[in-house]
């Protein structure tokens, strides 16, 4: 499967540098040159043309431009590389239905309707992905949707970096719900039978939280420490990332900082502080 689009090792840094020098070198694999089938057949199925729509991450973004032909008129996409996001303000000048914002999707403020994701959650460093979560769900507005594509499978490395439907669930379970996530029908060739299609709802009842977390080393430490956030009354749920240096708690309201460190103070080495 062609899907490769580093040239450069796993280990490098996916900076704006990275992402750039792909486009610069025109090393840009994952670019199908059209609207995604998958993702064309989802907009098919919108009906309200005034919702506000972001795309991250969102390359040569051809959704962008199916949206527009079908009649959206508040759409934002968002990239990382400066020298892809020149392009396209050059290509959608004086369109003012489309707001193309080069930046970090990390750091982007805004309140969208709905969120598309094509191939940018599988070009994020794994260790991100909890990160990615929070940030939906806060710019998602009240029962917002972020809908798209995502890999089912994995890859020797990255990116493309995959993952399974199990994972995806108890990743977004809480912070996100009536989530329905299937294979996908639509895929193109290259990407048949590896792709799932999906859906799910921001939930405005729940608060998001992301902390920064020292001092595990395991698999069997971060279960532990997992666990134990789990059992603090109103905590839903509780992710941390690959590289146990993030923890991402959902919540019905915002977890007491105070409990949160006497659940972790049978270990002097842990320690937990806020990210936002
Ligand atoms: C694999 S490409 C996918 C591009 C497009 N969605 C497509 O399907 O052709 C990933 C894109 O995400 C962008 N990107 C990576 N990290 C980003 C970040 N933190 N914020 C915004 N864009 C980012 C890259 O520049 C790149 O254009």
């Amino acid at each position: 499967m062609e899907e490769k689009c580093c040239v450069i090792p796993q280990k490098k840094v996916l900076d704006e540098s990275y992402w750039d020098s792909q486009y610069k070198d025109n090393t840009t694999g994952w670019d199908i040159g059209h609207v995604s089938p998958p993702m064309k057949a989802y907009i098919d199925s919108l009906t309200n043309k005034d919702l506000h729509i972001l795309i991250p991450g969102c390359g040569n973004t051809y959704e962008a431009e199916y949206l527009l032909q079908q009649g959206f008129h508040h759409v934002t996409v968002i990239d990382i590389a400066p020298t892809l996001v020149e392009k396209l303000q050059s290509k959608f000048a004086g369109n003012a239905n489309i707001h193309i914002v080069l930046g970090d999707f990390f750091t982007h403020a805004g309140q969208y309707d709905l969120i598309l994701e094509q191939t940018f959650f599988c070009a994020l460093p794994p260790t991100m992905r909890p990160r990615y979560v929070a940030k939906m769900h806060e710019l998602l507005k009240e029962d917002g949707a972020l809908a798209g594509v995502l890999f089912n499978r994995s890859f020797d490395d990255g990116p493309p970096f995959g993952g399974s439907q199990e994972e995806y669930e108890a990743l977004f379970n809480s912070a996100f719900h009536r989530i329905s996530m299937q294979p996908c029908e639509h895929s193109i060739v290259k990407r048949a039978n590896s792709e799932l299609v999906f859906e799910c709802r921001k939930n405005s009842q729940v608060v998001v939280h992301l902390y920064s977390f020292r001092g595990i080393t395991c698999n069997g430490c971060m279960t532990t420490v997992t666990n134990k956030f789990k059992e603090i009354e109103g905590v839903l749920n509780v992710r941390m990332n690959t590289d146990y240096s993030e923890v991402m708690i959902v919540s019905e309201s915002e977890p007491d900082m105070q409990k949160l460190q006497d659940a972790i103070a049978y270990d002097a080495k842990y320690q937990i502080e806020k990210v936002k």
